[in-house]
């Protein structure tokens, strides 16, 4: 029998080819008159923000733009956002892109409606006093499930950290998930983004508050990004791999929002804040070390993983299949031609003590299912470097 558990997804998810045409109708229910669009250049470029503002204004909208976002938000262009939000009177922020204007966009909701300062809500949920704008989200990635997360990853400049701003309030109302949007992606982004949305979906399988609803999401994850990830690095064009990579990515988001993550995220937040690093970059390198460590505390589920991934475990003692996940992933990442490692991420030996410190305190630390502290961090690090 499941223990209790608690489960809740209150975004609404409009999936399809074209479900962007749908971004502005869905903003006039909400009784939206003014969005604020949160993009990045890249965005831009691709054509992708014209799609959205006609969606928009043909709704009836009035639509302004921030396209400052930079990978890894930081809290002062953050300001800068909730400034122009203010300016425009907005009434609805829509983040458009990946990760980063997705997270802006909640980060964004929250300061233009509070004053702050930003540090002073990060890890404390719903911390702030007034209800933020709400958010709508267009993912242009298939990896990061922001479209569907309550938590925004923020970068303390001055601090080098990466820390979650979290509450149900900036949980996107709609999400708007439109595959056509990530047919142009590069190809190294499709991979990172990939294995990003793979270890959220195996990280929520494993980790604490694992549950039968965020289990059955977990796996149809799983095996979605297993069956498609390598078919979308080397065919970008293939629109079905891609819708498949994008509804994994969704689904995953919502499965760890009520799972949670582990250690692997842990790691690679704190690389990403300290050295500044892409997300799913720095989940590439700490991947398999982190599932390594995780394989004793959960080996019928690691060894379900790594048949999900297409090893075949019969004849294989429980060890075995638990541990022969690890060699599924270091495939994958081949595979997807992934050869980082901690020192090409700017690693230094000198960083270690105080990486593992700030990787106890990161936020996905606590649902791990295997206890660590900072010298098993420290461990974790040292191994990465062999
Ligand atoms: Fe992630």
């Amino acid at each position: 029998m499941p223990k209790m558990f608690y489960f809740d997804s209150k975004t609404t998810v409009v999936f399809g080819q074209d479900a962007v045409q749908g971004l502005g109708s869905e903003a006039a229910k909400l009784g939206a008159r003014k969005a604020l669009i949160a993009t990045d250049k890249g965005i831009v470029r691709a054509g992708l923000l014209e799609k959205a503002i006609r969606s928009l204004t043909a709704a009836g909208l009035e639509v302004a733009v921030f396209d400052e976002v930079e990978p890894n938000p930081k809290d002062k262009m953050i300001l800068e956002g909730a400034r122009a939000a203010r300016d425009h009177q907005a009434d609805l922020i829509v983040g458009l892109g990946g990760g980063s204007p997705m997270d802006a966009a909640k980060a964004i909701a929250i300061m233009s409606t509070n004053d702050g300062p930003l540090e002073s809500y990060i890890e404390i949920l719903d911390a702030w006093p007034n209800t933020p704008l709400p958010v709508m989200c267009v993912p242009t990635t298939a990896g990061t499930g922001a479209e569907v997360s309550r938590a925004a990853m923020i970068n303390l400049s001055d601090q080098k950290l990466k820390r979650a701003l979290f509450g149900a309030s900036i949980q996107p109302v709609v999400a708007v998930v439109d595959p056509l949007l990530t047919l142009g992606l590069p190809q190294h982004l499709t991979a990172y983004t990939g294995i990003d949305a793979l270890c959220h979906a195996f990280e929520a399988y494993i980790a604490t508050l694992a549950n039968p609803i965020s289990d059955a999401l977990a796996e149809k994850a799983i095996r979605l990004a297993a069956d498609n990830l390598r078919a979308v690095y080397s065919h970008g064009d293939d629109l079905e791999a891609r819708s498949n990579m994008l509804l994994a990515s969704t689904l995953a988001v919502i499965a760890c929002s009520s799972a949670g993550l582990g250690i692997v995220h842990s790691l690679a937040q704190t690389l990403g804040g300290y050295y500044d690093v892409p997300h799913g970059r720095s989940i590439a390198v700490c991947f398999p070390y982190g599932i390594g460590y995780n394989a004793s505390a959960e080996p019928e589920k690691c060894a379900e993983v790594s048949r999900m991934m297409g090893t075949d475990t019969s004849g294989m003692s429980d060890e075995a299949a638990a541990n022969s996940v690890l060699d599924a992933l270091r495939n994958l990442l081949a595979d997807l031609d992934v050869h980082d490692d901690l020192r090409s991420l700017g690693f230094r030996e000198s960083d270690l003590p105080e990486l593992a410190d700030i990787c106890v305190e990161d936020g996905s630390t606590p649902t791990n299912p295997r206890p660590i502290d900072a010298d098993g961090f420290a461990e974790l690090f040292r191994s990465a470097l062999d």
